[in-house]
C-alpha cells in the first residue's frame, strides 16, 4: 500500500528525531512492501520565521489531505527566543493548538510503559519499579482551559487575568467512549481522573462517564481525584490501565507518567479525530538546549510512527516490528544520553535510528 504522511519536523530537536522516524518507516516499508511518501510542512517557530505565523492555512489543508501526520516538536526557549516576544496567539504553541483544533484531534493517547531493560532509569523506588507498569493516558485535547475564552484586563483598577474551563456533554462522551473502547483492547480498566470535589466541569465529566461506563459492563471503572492521581502515579503506577482525563490535567499527568518510564524521550503519542486520521508526535518538547547536537533520544518519535501504523493504517504487524526493534536495541544495551547511567556508553540520535532500522 502507498501512504502519504505529512511530516512536520518543527523546531529544536524536532528535525533530528523525525528524520530517524522516517528512516525507520522507510525500512519498514521496504521490508513489508509498502510505500511512504513524506510531505514536508512547516509549523511552529520555523513557520514564524518563514511565514510570520506559526500555522498557515496551507499547512492545515495539506496535512488534512494526507493519511496521517508525523510531527517532531515545536517551540524554543521561552526566556530567550524572539518568538516569545510576539503576542501569545502568534507564538509557536499557538500553531500546535491550532492544528489540533482545525483537524478535530480530540483524543490524545499517551502510553506510559516501563521497559524491563530501563528499570534502572526509573526514578521510583526499586520495589515499585520492579512491579512495572503499562498504562494508556487518554487526554481530551480540544476543549477545557486550553480553548476557553481568555483575557487580561484591568477590572476595578486591578489587573486581572481570566481563563475559562468549559466542557459540554458531547465533548466528554466522545472521549469517554474512546477511552472505554481502548480499555476493551487492553486490561479492561478505566480510571476517570478529575477534580469533582471542586469543579462543575469535573462533575459533568463524572456524570457522563458514569453513563458511558454502563455500556461496558466488562470494564472495571473507577474515579480518582487529580491530586491523588499525581500521588498514586509515583506510589503505585501498576494499578493503572486506561487513565481518562481532561486537557489540562492530562497535560500535567502525562509528563509525570513519562518521567517514571525513565525518560520523557521514550513516550510516544497519538492525537486522533473521529476517523482513522491522526497526528503522531513524541510527548516531549523541542528541548532547545540540546537541539542540533545529535544527542536527542529519537525513540519516542519512532514509537509514535509505530502508533501511526497501528491506529491510522491498521498495519499491526509492521507496528509490532518497530516496537520489537526498539525493545531489541534496549535489550542489547544501547542508550542515548538521557537513558545512560554514569560511565555507560552513549549512542547518538542518528545511530539510534540506524540501530532500530537495522532490526526491522
Ligand atoms: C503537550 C505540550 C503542549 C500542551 C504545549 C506545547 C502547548 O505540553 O503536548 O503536552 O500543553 O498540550
Ligand atoms: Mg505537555
Amino acid at each position: 500500500m502507498k501512504y502519504r504522511i505529512a511530516s512536520i519536523k518543527g523546531d529544536g530537536i524536532g528535525p533530528e528525531i523525525v528524520t530517524q522516524a522516517q528512516k525507520v518507516l522507510n525500512k519498514t516499508a521496504e521490508k513489508f512492501g509498502h510505500e511512504f511518501e513524506f510531505v514536508e510542512l512547516l509549523m511552529g517557530g520555523c513557520s514564524i520565521d518563514v511565514n510570520g505565523v506559526p500555522l498557515t492555512d496551507e499547512t492545515v489543508e495539506e496535512a488534512g489531505k494526507c493519511d496521517a501526520v508525523l510531527m517532531g516538536s515545536i517551540g524554543g526557549n521561552t526566556a530567550t527566543s524572539p518568538w516569545y516576544r510576539l503576542e501569545p496567539s502568534k507564538r509557536p504553541e499557538a500553531g500546535l493548538l491550532g492544528i489540533r483544533k482545525a483537524l478535530k484531534l480530540f483524543a490524545n493517547l499517551r502510553p506510559a510503559y516501563l521497559y524491563p531493560e530501563l528499570k534502572d532509569a526509573c526514578p521510583l523506588k526499586e520495589e515499585v519499579a520492579a512491579r512495572g507498569f503499562d498504562m494508556m493516558m487518554i487526554r481530551e485535547l480540544t476543549g477545557g482551559l486550553y480553548f476557553g475564552e481568555r483575557y487580561t484586563k484591568e477590572i476595578d483598577g486591578v489587573m486581572t487575568a481570566v481563563d475559562t474551563l468549559t466542557y459540554n456533554e458531547n465533548e466528554i462522551r466522545r472521549i469517554a467512549v474512546k477511552g472505554f473502547d481502548i480499555a476493551m483492547k487492553r486490561r479492561k480498566k478505566v480510571t476517570l481522573v478529575d477534580k469533582a470535589n471542586v469543579l462543575d466541569s469535573s462533575r459533568l465529566w463524572r456524570k457522563v462517564t458514569d453513563e458511558v461506563a454502563k455500556d461496558y459492563p466488562e470494564v472495571e471503572y473507577g474515579v480518582m481525584l487529580v491530586d491523588n492521581c499525581a500521588m498514586q502515579l509515583v506510589k503505585d503506577p501498576a494499578q493503572f490501565d486506561v487513565v481518562l482525563t481532561e486537557n489540562m490535567f492530562g497535560d500535567i499527568l502525562s509528563d509525570e507518567a513519562s518521567m517514571i518510564t525513565g525518560s520523557i524521550g521514550m513516550l510516544p503519542s497519538a492525537s486522533l479525530n473521529e476517523t482513522k486520521f491522526g497526528l503522531y508526535e513524541p510527548s516531549g518538547g523541542s528541548a532547545p538546549d540540546i537541539a542540533g547536537k545529535n544527542i536527542a533520544n529519537p525513540i519516542a518519535t519512532i514509537l509514535s510512527a509505530a502508533m501511526m501504523l497501528r491506529y491510522s493504517f491498521d498495519l499491526d504487524k509492521e507496528a509490532d516490528a518497530i516496537e520489537n526493534a526498539v525493545r531489541q536495541v534496549l535489550k542489547e544495551g544501547y542508550r542515548t544520553i538521557d537513558l545512560a547511567k554514569p560511565g555507560e556508553d552513549q549512542v547518538k540520535c542518528d545511530r539510534m535510528g540506524d540501530l532500530i532500522a537495522e532490526r526491522i
